[in-house]
């Protein structure tokens, strides 16, 4: 199983930005620790991170056919980006977006969420363990839908009454 994980803007300064609000662990810390834990359970991990939103919609399209989801903090484009959503919208794959902070528990024009209307769940409050509980909830979904897919190939076409006198 593939995952991307797309990181947007000024989380690359994270271990250095607001410490009281999102902690003292750097992007290439919380990104090797999810590595570890995607080790251990076969996912293969593609990390991405821009400060730009051409470039975060330019790899969301990307996915397209090459991974499984997409573990997602558009960050400050959470509250602004139509276009993100759109992509989102667009690739069709399962989304699970990830926020360090409580976004609900913070100034007004975080509150909302323009990109959760494209995610098929939302993590937010829990710290960088929100990667993990995202990484979690995709996987599962992924399996899911495998399954789910698994099983409505192999079932045995029943077979039409035959209504001919
Ligand atoms: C954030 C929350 C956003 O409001 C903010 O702009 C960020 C980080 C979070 O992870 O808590 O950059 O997405």
């Amino acid at each position: 199983m593939k995952i991307a994980v797309i990181q947007g803007p000024n989380l690359n300064m994270l271990g250095m930005r607001e410490k009281h609000i999102y902690g003292s662990m750097t992007l290439d810390q919380i990104h090797a620790q999810l590595k570890g834990s995607a080790d251990q359970n076969g996912i293969e991990l593609e990390f991405f991170q821009s400060n730009l939103e051409g470039e975060i919609i330019d790899r969301i399209q990307e996915c397209m056919g090459t991974v499984h989801g997409i573990l997602i903090n558009p960050a400050a484009y959470t509250h602004t980006s139509i276009a993100i959503a759109d992509a989102l919208k667009a690739v069709s794959l399962p989304t699970v977006e990830v926020h360090i902070s409580n976004i609900y528990h913070r100034e007004e024009f975080r509150q909302k969420s323009i990109t959760a209307s494209a995610s098929t769940g939302v993590v937010t409050g829990f710290g960088p363990f929100g990667y993990h509980m995202g990484l979690i909830a995709l996987t599962q979904i992924i399996s899911e839908m495998f399954n789910a897919q698994q099983q409505q190939a192999s079932a045995v076409p029943v077979e039409e009454e035959n209504t001919t006198e």
